[in-house]
């Protein structure tokens, strides 16, 4: 017998229910218990832990034989739904978490109804990327024919992107013939910047050591001059510099590299600027002085973001934009006899998608987009990511203004990083520990969920608000927590 109970004869082996009804109530019942879900977030403790009794019950081989869906159900709402991340939640401020949106949701089970490949071909799902691709040019003011694709995540546009500067800078020779002869190639980012880049040209076998880090400012910026300066170093010793990297929103501190100075230098020593953008690209829409962080964006070769952090959207969802469409299709396009297009057909609707990246099957990740943006409109998302940026300052002012506290850098955007330091007396060994001990403390306790890193090697509290449930009055809540919780951990309360 299969999952649904009947012989399983050929004829019936379809994966469809035998019993549409049955079927339609499960799945009913099932999204109201979603929306339940949505709904009641913010009342929700901002992380619970997976009990061991669950991670043991999420082990084992497959099933042979299936079992009623309903069952499938009550366990993925007993074991699975109660242990998200907490990414929902208000106070869930932790690495630089996208929260997700009611209308993502119902985007994502359209996107499951009409299972699309986005590789290419001609169906309704192609028009929805190039919709949103389109969008995002016009946002970030690429020029009319700029092209883009959407990806995982910023860490994949990454890779497209840089590849692309490869190409773009070397040749598409290079696809056939490797990098085996030639200087080496050199690409330049802030020290401030994001792993994904260095992934990307290890993957890309250029290698991290090629990744210069250009020393940065107080302000966690680049020094322009200093970039200036590698530049000229690398073609002095017969090197090749081929790509300056400049950063909007950095992950530490959401600072911001001079993104007009970096495009200055490229154009100087003809290098591709590639831009990553993965969160702060949307402070865009922001009013000033946030927006103001972007200027100059729209001079990049490439600019990779997400979606999926700063507008809100369901994972996963990046996007890479490219101001050279031939440069981006001469990286990637590749068409075997069996990929061949056609005028008419299924097999029309060129430009395909698999031309402007690695993967030739694709999801309908640009619904999700297309949902959001058209509900909320980029007004309102704007107006969220002020919000962010607003709710994080205030917690700047909170800390600046509480002497058991000390502000560990200017707020820059969306992130606030800070310590507890009490009354005084700890060196910043002990400072490290304790800070540790009330991050885990919070999370563990449910209350909520702020990250870690270090600012100048010291332990820092990380605020990243990618979050359209936070109010300004959770900056209050937390600091008086981490505050009543620092001080137990000391032993003053
Ligand atoms: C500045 C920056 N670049 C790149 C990334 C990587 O993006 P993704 O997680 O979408 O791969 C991040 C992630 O936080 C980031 O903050």
């Amino acid at each position: 017998m299969s999952h649904s109970g009947k012989k399983t004869t050929e004829a019936d082996r379809s994966l469809d229910p035998a019993d549409w009804g049955a079927f339609r109530q499960t799945a009913h019942a099932l999204l109201d218990d979603c929306i339940d879900y949505m709904e009641t977030l913010p009342d929700r403790r901002a992380w619970t832990p997976v009990p061991d009794a669950v991670k043991a019950r999420l082990t084992g081989p497959a099933p042979g034989p299936g079992r009623p869906l309903d069952g499938v159900v009550a366990d993925f709402k007993e074991m699975i739904l109660p242990h998200a991340t907490g990414n929902g939640h208000p106070r869930f401020f932790g690495w630089v978490h996208g929260t997700g949106n009611p209308a993502g949701m119902l985007a994502e089970l359209c996107a499951a109804t009409m299972n699309s490949n986005c590789g290419g071909r001609d169906h309704g799902a192609v028009y929805v990327e190039r919709q949103v691709i389109e969008w995002a040019r016009g946002i970030f003011g690429f020029p009319e024919g700029a092209s883009g694709i959407l990806t995982g995540g910023t860490s994949s546009a990454t890779l497209l992107a840089l590849s692309a500067a490869r190409v773009g800078k070397v040749g598409a020779g290079l696809r056939k013939a490797g990098m085996e002869q030639g200087p080496q190639l050199v690409a330049y980012a802030s020290a401030e910047a994001h792993s994904a880049n260095t992934k990307a040209l290890e993957i890309m076998g250029v290698g991290a050591n090629w990744l210069r880090p250009v020393p940065v400012d107080a302000n966690h910026a680049l020094v322009p001059e200093r970039l200036r300066a590698m530049v000229q170093e690398d073609l002095a010793a017969g090197r090749q510099p081929f790509c300056a990297i400049a950063t909007v929103g950095t992950v530490n501190t959401a600072g911001g590299d001079d993104v007009n100075a970096v495009a200055d230098i490229c154009a100087e020593f003809d290098l591709w600027l590639h831009v990553d953008g993965a969160f702060g690209a949307w402070a865009r829409l922001a009013d000033d002085p946030w927006r103001a962080y972007t200027n100059g964006i729209e001079r990049a070769d490439s600019l990779a973001f997400d979606f999926h952090k700063w507008m809100y959207v369901q994972y996963d969802v990046g996007c890479v934009l490219f101001r050279d469409e031939a440069v981006h299709r001469a990286a990637f396009a590749a068409r075997p006899d069996y990929l061949a297009a056609t005028t008419r057909g299924v097999s029309g609707g060129e430009p395909w998608y698999c031309d402007y990246g690695l993967d030739l099957s694709r999801g309908f990740r640009a619904l999700k987009v297309w949902f959001t943006i058209n509900h909320y409109g980029t007004d309102e998302l704007g107006r969220k990511v002020s919000d962010n940026c607003r709710q994080a300052a205030r917690l700047a002012d909170l800390v600046t203004g509480d002497p058991d506290l000390e502000l560990m850098t200017p707020a820059g955007l969306n992130i606030c990083c800070f310590r507890y330091v009490g009354q005084g007396g700890l060196d910043d060994a002990a400072l490290d520990a304790l800070n540790a001990a009330i991050v885990l403390q919070v999370q563990e306790e449910g209350f909520a969920v702020p990250s870690s890193t270090r600012i100048g090697g010291r332990y820092a509290i990380r605020v990243a608000i990618t979050n359209h449930r936070t109010r300004l009055s959770d900056m209050d809540l937390f600091r008086d927590r981490v505050v009543q919780v620092g001080r137990e951990l000391e032993g003053r309360s």
